[in-house]
């Protein structure tokens, strides 16, 4: 292959965008991924399957819980086939990886399957089905991150599981322990819960979702214990042992010692950067203190030629993230100005029934930037298309500037607040206010007047 103007490393929402986007603006391009199916871990064991999952499970509660009270007569107890459920998840998965590779091929992007690395000098070297060595005028590195894994209990694959495992269980586990209460121990705790597990979740910190501000965490959480969710908060785990298929983990709460015993074990205590076997420090690319790549606001490394997208690089570890990077470097190596992003406007959802939702500056951090602030609340219970669809379970909260009135944040716990939140972002990208939101008309009735009943 002849020098090609831009080689990827990792076909996850962050590397495929970036390939799509660039070859639409006329570059060649290489998309280089181990796994067959494109999409990446978002779209493979993570995002998407998981939402299948919770689509699923929310379904059974919703005929277990309001069937009857909306006159629905069901014939019998309803249930779960689990392989069934496990073989939708698939198909959407199937599909969407389909989809991918159906427009790469359109885009005349060249799709590689094999591990990558660097080479230096704008040389890739992969192996895999299709060995070889590719030359790029820029290459991106796209690969992602993986699960952070606990010293004194490593995944085993069976009772001491990441999110993939999770994500695929044969059958509920009688007693499922899931260590980290942010986004992937709460999404996942909460399936198989609804699916008849005993769900507890251990929490080092004050709060569970520690992104959002401590009194959404604590509808949040308070919905979730409803659901049968154990916590246990300010706990430290300090060991696990496995014996014929089930776990001890032991922990701390307050000086106290705790023993769980447990079917399943899911460690969701953070990710990091997939930075392993790309031969990072030879091509002469730099890593920070928390083993991220450094980049500059451009997402240029250190290495002539080398950029770094996505989980790989400073702030939020999500999806839509990765893909505003994939633009700005496309557009970048086009030679088009492209700015770089606002960490803060990126919203984070944490996709629970209900769901929590953020976007720009909680309360707790504008104070904390030493900003003075007003806060607008409106409660979901108030709303009419929420009382019609049983979802009067949540509120949305706005933070302002208490002399200006410029939104600095919102976040929103209740049904679809993951919809909801990117009027907030479009509203913060513009540098409006509070008022603006309020000002603007909202269909009635919809949820979405939360929001606008909160500005107000
Ligand atoms: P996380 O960083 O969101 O949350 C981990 C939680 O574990 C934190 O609350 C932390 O305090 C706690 N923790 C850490 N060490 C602990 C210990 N030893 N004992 C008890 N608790 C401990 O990590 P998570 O949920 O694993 O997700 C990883 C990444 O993937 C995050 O960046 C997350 O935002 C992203 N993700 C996003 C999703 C979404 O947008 N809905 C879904 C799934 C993952």
């Amino acid at each position: 292959m002849s020098t090609i103007d831009i080689a990827i490393i990792g076909a996850g929402p962050g590397g495929y965008v970036c390939a799509l986007r660039a070859a639409k603006l006329g570059l060649s391009v290489a998309l280089v991924d181990e796994r067959t199916s494109l999409g990446g871990t978002c779209l493979n064991i993570g995002c998407i399957p998981s939402k299948t999952l919770l689509h699923s499970s929310e379904l059974l509660s919703e005929m277990q819980n309001d069937a009857a009270s909306n006159g629905i007569a069901l014939a019998g107890v309803p249930t779960m086939d689990i392989p069934l459920m496990m073989q939708r998840k698939l198909g959407v998965v199937a599909k969407l990886a389909g989809g991918i590779a159906l427009l790469c091929k359109q885009a005349k992007v060249t799709v590689l399957q094999g591990r990558a690395t660097l080479l230096g000098e704008g040389k890739v070297g992969i192996e895999g089905r299709d060995t070889g060595e590719i030359s790029a005028k820029n290459i991106v590195l796209a690969t992602g991150s993986v699960p952070v894994e606990l010293p004194f209990m490593k995944f085993d694959g069976q009772s001491i599981v990441s999110s993939t495992e999770a994500l695929a269980f044969d059958k509920v586990p009688g007693k499922l322990l899931v260590i980290g209460a942010g986004a992937i121990g709460l999404e996942l705790g909460s399936v198989w819960a609804r699916l008849g597990s005993e769900v507890t979740v251990l929490e080092f910190l004050p709060q569970i979702a520690p992104t959002f501000d401590a009194d959404i965490s604590r509808h949040l959480q308070r919905s979730l214990a409803r659901q049968g969710l154990i916590f246990h908060l300010e706990t430290k785990v300090t060991g696990c042992e496995v014996k014929d298929g089930r776990a001890v983990v032991t922990a701390e709460k307050g000086g106290q010692g705790l023993s769980f015993e447990a079917d399943k074990v899911l460690v969701a205590v953070g990710r990091r950067p997939n930075t392993a076997g790309l031969n990072l420090e030879a091509a002469g690319v730099t890593l920070d203190a928390k083993g991220r790549v450094e980049t500059d606001a451009g997402l240029r490394t250190k290495a002539a030629g080398v950029w770094a997208i996505g989980d790989l690089v400073a702030g939020p570890m999500l999806a839509h993230k990765a893909e505003a990077e994939a633009h700005l470097v496309a557009e970048r190596i086009a030679g088009h100005k492209a700015l770089p992003l606002d960490h803060d406007n990126i919203p984070g959802v944490v996709y629970t029934s209900p769901e929590a939702a953020s976007a720009g500056l909680t309360e707790k951090m504008a104070k904390e930037r030493g900003l003075e602030v007003k806060v607008g609340k409106s409660f979901y219970a108030a709303n009419g298309r929420a009382l019609a669809s049983d979802a009067a379970d949540g509120y949305a909260k706005v933070i302002s500037d208490k002399a200006t009135d410029r939104l600095l944040g919102v976040q929103i716990v209740g049904a679809s607040a993951s919809e909801l939140i990117a009027e907030a972002v479009a509203h913060l990208e513009y540098g409006g206010s509070a008022e603006d939101i309020a000002l603007c008309v909202h269909a009635h009735p919809t949820l979405s007047e939360v929001l606008k009943a909160a500005a107000q």
